[in-house]
C-alpha cells in the first residue's frame, strides 16, 4: 500500500530536521535543541517508517547503522575515481622557502607570473584519509587511502559519524569529498580509560585508534565510538568547476562538510611561516593531533601546469612538526625503587630523536601497566614525550614482534638499591622493597619528591643529593636540622649562601598543610588529593582518626585510594617522618584563612584548573576559590562548572571543550570573584606543585 502524502511529507521533513540538527551539534558545534527534543524527532521518524516501509531509504537518519546490517567477513576493495595522492615534506621554514623557490622557478619556465601565487594553510590532521562518494547527492561509498588508487570499501563504518552527511542537496553528478577522521583526545582518553580498566590493552595513539576503529567489520562498535572527520579537498568530480582550492572549502562548507575553521589564505610565504609557527603553538591544546601544516597553492588552474612528481603534487607541501611520537627498540628493562618502595620499570632505549631531543630511557609506569602493555626486551615501541613530560613507553608493536620469542620483563629479586629481598604482598599488583626505612633507594627518591613539594629555594636536586651524600641530611626531617655552619662548610658555599638557604629552610615551615601532606609523598597522593584531604581534615590528627570510610568522603578519593592511604598512615615509617615533621615545627593543620568558607557565594560551584596563569599561582586561585566556598578538583568531569586555563593547558582543556565546560582565563576567574565579592588576590607566589611550574 503507498504511503499517504502527508506521511511522506512528515518522513521528509524529519529527516531534513535531523540531518539539520546533526549539522548543528557535529559540524557547528553550535547545537539548537536538547537530547530529548532531538531524540523525540528520531522516535517519530522511525515510528513513521515502522509503519511505512516503503518509505525507508539509506539516507534516512535512521539507518546510520541500518537495521539487519551484519558485520562484514572482510571489506570490499573500492578503486579511487581520482588518486588520493601524498605529500612531499618541509621540516621548518628553510624547506619551506626552497619549495616555495622552486615552484616559482616552474612557474617562470612555463612563462608564468608568479606575482598572483596565493597559498591556503591547513592543519595536517594525524587521522586516516579517507573518500567519501556522493552519486546525485547521496553517500553511496566511503574508502580509506590504501595504495592511493584502490583502498578499502568502510562505508558501513563511516555512515556511523555524525558530522558526514548522508545526503547532500544541489549536489553534482558525482563528487569525492576527501578528509581525515580522527579520534578526538578526550574521547580517546576515556576509550583507553575505559579499556584498560577492563583488563583490555589500550591504543598507542588516537591516530591507531582511529585506524582500529574504522576497520571494524562490526559498524556497532564504530558507531559506538565518536570519531569525527575534516574535510580538505574534493577528489574526482562531474558536474561542478573550482577555480580555487578555496571554492573547494567552500563549497564543502556550504554543503554541510566539517571544514576547519582556523584554515587561512595567504599572499606571501612570510605569512605562511608565521601561521604554520601559531598552529605548532595550538599543537597541545587541540582536541585532535596535528603533526604539520599543509600549504596548497590555492589556485586549481595551477595544479595542473605545476603537476604531480611521483605521487607528490608539486603545488602542495606538508610542514612537518618535529614528531611527538617515535618508534625505536626497547634495549632493557631497568628497575628503580621508589620512594615508598615500590618497584618501577623503565626503559633503556635504541636513542631516538622525539619532541626536539634525543631520548634513551623512558618511564614503563609501573610494574602493573608494564604487564599490560606486554613491552618486551627487544621489541620495538612506540615512545613519546611532549613539552617537559617525561619521556614514556607507551605501547609496543606487537605486529613486529613476529617470529621471535622476548621475554616478559619481570621485576627482580632483590632491591636494586639495598639488595634486601623483594616481596610481593598478596593481591598487591606490586613489587616492594620491605625495607623502608633502610633503604638508600627510597630516601633518596622521599627526599627528592620532598624538597620539589616544599619549594625551598636553594634546595635544588643536586644540592639535596649532594646533602645526602655527604651525610648532612638523612631523611626529609633532617633537612630542618641543618645548621648554616655546616652547609658552609662545603665547597661552593659560603656564609651568605649558607645563611640565605637556611632562611629558605625556615619559611619553608609556613607551607599549607596540603602542601606538607603532598610533600609526604604518600603513593596516589598528588597535590590535588592532598589539598582537598587536607581541607575536608582540617588536621594530621582528624586524618589519623578516619578510616577508609571516612577518607572516601573526600572529593576525588575512591574506595581504593582510601583503603591504601589508610595502610599508609598506620605505617610506622610514615607516623615517624610526620612526627620528626612535626617537632620541627611544620604545619599539621589548616590555618583560618584556608578553612573553605561552608555557604560562600560559589558553593556548588566546582572548579578545575590548568596550565599557568599569568599572575596567579595555583595556591593563589585554588585558596581564592576555596575561600568564596568553591570546590577545585584534579580533572575535568561532567560535574566540573569551570575550566580556568593558563598557558599549555594541556588535555583538559580539550576535555572541557569536549564536554562543553565553561573556560575561563584569569581575568574571567578574577571576574567571578569579584561578582561574589571575594577578596582581592595577592601577587603570584610560587605555586604548586612547584616541581610542575618550573619550566
Ligand atoms: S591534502 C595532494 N590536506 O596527509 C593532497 N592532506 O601526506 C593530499 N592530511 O594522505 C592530501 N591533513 O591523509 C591534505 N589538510 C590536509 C591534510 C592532509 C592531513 C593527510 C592525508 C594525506 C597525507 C599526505
Amino acid at each position: 500500500m503507498a504511503a499517504p502524502a502527508a506521511a511522506r511529507r512528515r518522513v521528509d521533513e524529519l529527516r531534513r530536521e535531523i540531518a539539520g540538527h546533526d549539522h548543528r551539534y557535529y559540524v557547528l558545534d553550535d547545537p539548537t535543541i536538547g537530547d530529548d527534543a532531538y531524540d523525540a524527532l528520531l522516535d517519530e521518524l522511525r515510528e513513521l517508517e515502522a509503519e511505512h516501509p516503503e518509505l525507508l531509504t539509506p539516507d534516512s537518519p535512521t539507518q546510520r547503522v541500518a537495521g539487519g546490517t551484519r558485520p562484514l567477513d572482510r571489506f570490499e576493495q573500492a578503486r579511487h575515481l581520482e588518486p588520493m595522492l601524498s605529500l612531499g615534506n618541509a621540516r621548518g621554514a628553510d624547506e619551506f622557502r626552497a619549495w616555495e623557490g622552486r615552484l616559482h622557478n616552474r612557474l617562470r619556465s612555463l612563462d608564468i607570473a608568479p606575482g598572483e601565487l596565493r597559498f591556503v594553510a591547513e592543519p595536517k590532521i594525524d587521522g586516516i584519509a579517507i573518500s567519501l562518494l556522493y552519486e546525485g547527492g547521496e553517500f553511496v561509498r566511503g574508502a580509506t587511502r590504501g595504495d592511493g588508487v584502490t583502498g578499502e570499501d568502510v562505508t558501513q563504518n563511516l555512515r556511523t559519524i555524525k558530522a558526514i552527511p548522508l545526503r547532500i542537496d544541489d549536489a553534482p553528478k558525482t563528487i569525492e569529498v576527501r578528509g581525515e577522521i580522527y579520534f578526538p583526545r578526550g574521547a580517546f582518553a576515556e576509550l583507553n580509560e575505559q579499556r584498560a580498566s577492563e583488563g583490555l590493552s589500550t591504543f598507542a595513539n588516537p591516530r591507531n585508534a582511529t585506524a582500529g576503529t574504522i576497520r571494524q567489520l562490526d559498524p556497532e562498535i564504530t558507531a559506538s565510538r565518536p570519531l569525527s572527520i575534516w574535510c580538505y579537498g574534493i577528489g574526482g568530480h562531474d558536474g561542478i568547476e573550482f577555480a580555487t582550492h578555496s571554492d573547494e572549502l567552500e563549497w564543502l562548507r556550504d554543503h554541510a562538510f566539517k571544514v576547519n575553521g582556523d584554515v587561512s589564505g595567504h599572499e606571501t610565504a612570510d605569512e605562511v611561516v608565521e601561521r604554520c609557527r601559531w598552529w605548532e603553538e595550538r599543537r597541545e591544546s587541540l582536541d585532535f593531533e596535528i603533526d604539520g601544516v599543509v600549504v596548497k597553492v590555492d589556485q586549481r588552474t595551477l595544479w595542473r601546469e605545476l603537476g604531480v612528481s611521483g605521487r607528490e603534487p608539486r603545488w602542495a607541501i606538508a610542514w612537518k612538526f618535529p614528531p611527538i611520537t617515535a618508534t625505536t627498540r626497547l634495549n632493557k628493562v631497568v628497575w628503580n625503587v621508589g620512594r615508598t618502595g615500590r618497584l618501577l620499570p623503565f626503559a633503556m632505549l635504541e636513542p631516538v630523536h622525539v619532541g626536539g631531543v634525543t631520548v634513551s630511557t623512558a618511564t614503563l609506569h609501573n610494574e602493573e601497566d608494564l604487564a599490560r602493555k606486554d613491552a618486551r626486551e627487544g621489541d620495538e615501541v612506540v615512545v613519546t614525550r611532549a613539552g617537559d613530560v617525561i619521556p614514556q613507553v607507551i605501547a609496543p608493536l606487537i605486529q613486529r614482534r613476529k617470529g621471535k620469542r622476548l621475554r616478559r620483563a619481570k621485576p627482580p629479586k632483590k632491591c636494586p638499591a639495598c639488595g634486601t629481598e623483594t616481596v610481593k604482598p598478596e593481591e598487591s599488583v606490586w613489587t616492594i622493597c620491605p625495607n623502608r626505612r633502610g633503604c638508600p633507594g627510597q630516601n633518596f627518591q622521599l627526599v627528592k619528591h620532598f624538597r620539589g613539594a616544599m619549594d625551598i629555594e636553594g634546595l635544588g636536586e643536586k644540592n639535596a643529593m649532594r646533602f645526602l651524600d655527604e651525610g648532612l641530611i638523612t631523611d626529609p626531617a633532617s633537612i630542618y636540622d641543618l645548621t648554616a655552619e655546616r652547609i658552609a662548610e662545603l665547597d661552593g658555599f659560603g656564609e651568605t649562601s649558607a645563611q640565605a638557604l637556611i632562611a629558605e629552610i625556615e619559611r619553608s615551615k609556613q607551607s599549607p598543610f596540603g602542601r606538607v601532606l603532598y610533600a609526604l609523598g604518600l603513593p596516589g597522593i598528588g597535590w590535588v588529593n592532598a589539598t582537598a584531604i587536607g581541607e575536608h581534615f582540617g588536621s594530621i590528627d582528624a586524618l589519623l582518626d578516619a578510616d577508609a570510610e571516612a577518607i572516601t568522603e573526600v572529593d576525588g578519593i575512591g574506595p581504593v585510594l582510601a583503603e591504601s592511604l589508610r595502610e599508609e598512615l598506620a605505617d610506622e615509617a610514615v607516623l615517624e617522618l610526620i612526627a620528626r615533621l612535626r617537632e620541627r615545627g611544620l604545619r599539621f593543620e589548616l590555618s583560618e584563612a584556608e578553612r573553605r568558607a561552608e555557604g560562600g557565594p560559589l558553593e556548588e560551584k566546582t572548579f578545575v584548573l590548568t596550565g599557568t596563569l599569568p599572575t596567579l599561582s595555583r595556591d593563589e586561585a585554588t585558596r581564592l576559590i576555596r575561600a568564596a566556598g568553591g570546590k577545585v578538583t584534579g580533572s575535568v568531569s561532567k560535574n566540573t562548572d569551570y575550566l580556568v586555563a593558563g598557558d599549555s593547558p594541556g588535555t583538559k582543556l580539550a576535555k572541557a571543550e569536549e564536554l562543553d565546560t565553561e573556560i575561563l582565563d584569569e581575568d574571567g576567574l578574577r571576574e567571578i570573584l569579584a561578582e561574589v565579592g571575594a577578596p582581592e588576590p595577592t601577587p603570584k607566589q610560587a605555586a604548586l606543585p612547584p616541581e610542575r611550574q618550573r619550566r
